[in-house]
């Protein structure tokens, strides 16, 4: 009896779109449909429903049967963004990875194509432009200015990661596209913070720019950044010095002092304590202990400051 083998030919999606979804059953299929619809064939979308306690669930029951491609997992329990975002990245398969966040949206059907024209030089990190759009209660909307967008047009791995602290790129997770290997090694080094509940955006670029050898910047709007006044934008329940300490901590064990000197760190602090509208003065002791680690550390190792 001849027998067959069935090849089973994997084809590697271009680009794989992850989409963390908490509490989003009102915007879920505003972000994801555009997504569906992009003439992009060879894309990957994944949902990680993030222990939604509304109607996410059933939201995404509904897409995958118009999409049956569509894959969603539903988590037990709330996780929070960063742990998410890893389980997204630990999911996908596409070369490229892609942040989507459940209450914002492609601008139009061809974003993921042209984007693909733009990694033709196989960069690392290709950053592409955000439009903020403020939604009104009407839901009218208005395109308003934004401070967020790529202003380097390329980088190499002796100076991304600085002109990252130093504000030259922006730290949103989303609007990068980013090569999935890296991207998953990137989310290794952080394997033991992953249930840090904010600070997703910060923690991820500094590690995905930290092994990153190439990134370009282009002028292609693509990515919808929708302001609405009822947004989730996370829980902020972890003080602001935790975040400082998973960074300066992610510095001081993993050998980042060569790319990235201490006064950067300050930079760090500032820009985090301004992304945050904290005021810092009551725990800058705590910060310059830790600073101080680093300090310890540098010495230690004859390094010089
Ligand atoms: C997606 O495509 C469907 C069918 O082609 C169309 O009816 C729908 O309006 C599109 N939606 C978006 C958000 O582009
Ligand atoms: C919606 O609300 C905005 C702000 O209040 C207003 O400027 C706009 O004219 C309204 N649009 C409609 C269609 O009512
Ligand atoms: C605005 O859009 C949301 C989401 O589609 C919808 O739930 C809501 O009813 C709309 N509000 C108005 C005033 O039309
Ligand atoms: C990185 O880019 C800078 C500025 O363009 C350049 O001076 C430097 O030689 C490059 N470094 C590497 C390792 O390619
Ligand atoms: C943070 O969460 C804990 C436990 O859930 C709660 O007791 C505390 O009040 C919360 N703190 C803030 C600032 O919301
Ligand atoms: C932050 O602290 C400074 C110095 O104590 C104070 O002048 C300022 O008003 C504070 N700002 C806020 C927003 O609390």
């Amino acid at each position: 009896m001849l027998q067959f083998a069935i090849i089973a030919i994997q084809i590697i999606p271009s680009i794989t779109v992850i989409i963390p979804a908490y509490n989003a059953e009102k915007y879920i299929q505003t972000s994801v449909q555009p997504v569906i619809n992009q003439s992009l064939q060879n894309k990957e979308i994944i949902v990680v429903n993030d222990g939604s306690t509304d109607s996410t669930k059933s939201a995404l029951r509904k897409l995958q049967i118009t999409y049956p491609n569509l894959i969603v997992y539903n988590l037990e329990q709330n996780k929070g963004p960063l742990f998410v975002r890893q389980y997204g990245v630990q999911k996908s398969r596409g070369e490229y990875v892609f942040q989507l966040d459940a209450d914002d949206s492609l601008r139009h059907q061809n974003v993921l194509q042209d984007l693909l024209a733009y990694t033709i030089l196989k960069p690392d990190i290709l950053h592409f432009q955000h439009q903020a759009v403020k939604y009104f209660p009407n839901n009218s909307t208005q395109e308003i200015s934004w401070w967020g967008n790529a202003q380097v047009e390329s980088a190499n791995s002796s100076n991304m990661l600085s002109m990252l602290v130093h504000a030259k790129i922006h730290w949103l997770i989303h609007g990068k596209l980013i090569k999935r290997t890296i991207f998953a090694q990137a989310i290794e080094q952080i394997n033991d913070i992953r249930h840090l509940i904010y600070g997703d955006d910060e923690v991820l670029c500094i590690a995905v720019f930290s092994i990153a050898q190439s990134y370009n910047g282009v002028p292609y709007i693509g990515y919808n950044f929708n302001q609405r006044q009822d947004s989730v934008t996370g829980q902020r329940n972890q003080s602001i010095q935790t975040l400082l300490k998973v960074i300066i901590d992610y510095f001081s064990t993993r050998d980042l002092v060569q790319k990235l000197l201490p006064p950067d760190l300050f930079d760090i602090r500032n820009r985090i304590t301004k992304d945050y509208e904290v005021n810092l003065t009551q725990n800058e002791k705590l910060f310059d202990y830790h600073f101080l680690s680093l300090q310890n550390y540098l010495i230690h190792n004859n390094l010089k400051l």
